[in-house]
């Protein structure tokens, strides 16, 4: 019992001995119930309300207008965005070509058919493989154009050429007027297979083709009757309009902005036949202090494949075309 009272006794002593600790545990307790949340009110007398709903209402006005600004700007933007990936995506062209599965095979009629088109009216200027020739024309396997463009669009480019490219022009149809739509149908779809070697099928030795009748009559005629100087004439004749026609043009009445006009020419009237045979091995340069074009004429013609008997064949041919001058080779000095 007297133990208990005693307890009872000192509990507010202790109170007593530290009044400050009381005093903190009130404190806390007031401030505590200062903060909930449902007692807080927005301060009335400061006008930070005021300033609030005057800033909502501006945002309110403001939207439309930042709005259709910002649709401008992006829309500007887009444009110009869009134009410069259409020009990354059409640069990847061949790239892209080459590294998705290959389309259809060409069928080889098609391809065939092409080669010889090709081989007289655009081997030239793109070379037999279609990978161009320095000077001339470019080349058109690694070309992000072609692979970028459909056969109808490419057959239409043909039609068109780039007349206006310099310093070499492209040729409207490579200046061959005679090639029909159907013809240039055939060159597409051979240079499709050059682009794309997955596309081009196992093709035939190519055959030299004979000089058609025409060509024979008008050679034999030229030779005066001598069948032996008509057999060189006619397959001169035959050569040139596979190999030459494309710069030099028909019976070589030349090609405005390229090969200059074989007719009459006295240049060919200058040169025996080992003079002419070793100019057309050779070709001559842009830089060649005799070149009056800037356009280059390519060692044979473009064809590596020509024989100096092919060539002698050309020469006979193109003496046939110098007018009155005798058919019969110059005497060799
Ligand atoms: C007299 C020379 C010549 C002949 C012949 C010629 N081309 Fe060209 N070709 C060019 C030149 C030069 C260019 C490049 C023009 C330029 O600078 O843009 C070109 C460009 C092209 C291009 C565009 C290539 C690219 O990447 O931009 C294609 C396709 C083409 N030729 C196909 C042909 C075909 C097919 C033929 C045959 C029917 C042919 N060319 C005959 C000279 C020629
Ligand atoms: C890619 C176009 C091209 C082809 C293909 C081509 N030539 Fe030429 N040839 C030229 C050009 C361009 C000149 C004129 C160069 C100059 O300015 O002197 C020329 C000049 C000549 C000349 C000299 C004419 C002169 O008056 O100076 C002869 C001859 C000639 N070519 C023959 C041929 C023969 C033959 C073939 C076919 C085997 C042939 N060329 C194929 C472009 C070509």
């Amino acid at each position: 019992m007297a133990v208990q009272a005693d307890v009872e006794r000192t509990r507010p002593d202790r109170t007593l001995l530290s009044p400050d600790c009381t005093a903190r545990e009130n404190g806390t307790a007031t401030r505590a119930k200062a903060r909930t949340p449902d007692e807080w009110r927005p301060p009335t007398d400061s006008g930070f309300r005021e300033v609030g709903i005057a800033f909502l209402w501006a945002c309110l006005i403001m939207a439309p207008i930042l709005g259709i600004g910002t649709w401008f700007v992006y829309g500007d933007w887009r444009e110009k965005e869009d134009a410069r990936l259409a020009v990354i995506w059409a640069a990847q062209a061949y790239e892209r070509l080459i590294a998705a599965p290959a389309e259809g095979m060409v069928p080889v009629s098609d391809a065939v058919r092409g080669r010889d088109l090709f081989t007289s009216a655009c081997i030239a200027c793109h070379g037999p493989q279609g990978t161009g020739v320095v000077g001339l024309g470019k080349n058109l396997v690694e070309s992000d154009f072609v692979a970028g463009r459909t056969d109808d669009e490419l057959r239409q480019f043909l039609v068109m050429g780039r007349p206006n490219a310099r310093p070499v022009a492209m040729p409207p149809k490579g200046g061959r007027d005679d090639l029909t739509d159907d013809d240039l149908r055939h060159i597409v779809a051979f240079v499709r297979g050059l682009q794309d070697p997955r596309r081009m099928p196992e093709l035939p030795a190519v055959v030299a083709a004979a000089p058609s009748e025409e060509q024979k009559t008008a050679a034999l005629q030229a030779a005066g009757g001598d069948a032996e100087l008509a057999e060189y004439i006619a397959s001169g004749d035959k050569l040139f309009h596979s190999t030459c026609i494309a710069c030099h043009g028909k019976a070589g009445v030349g090609v405005q902005g390229n090969g200059k006009a074989l007719v009459k020419n006295s240049f060919v009237q200058s040169l025996d036949d080992d003079g002419l045979l070793a100019f057309i091995k050779q070709g001559r340069t842009p830089t060649d202090p005799k070149n009056t074009t800037g356009i280059q004429m390519p060692p044979k013609g473009g064809n590596p494949a020509l024989s100096d008997d092919d060539i002698l064949d050309i020469i006979s041919y193109l003496r046939t075309l110098q007018g009155d001058k005798p058919v019969t080779t110059p005497a060799i000095k």
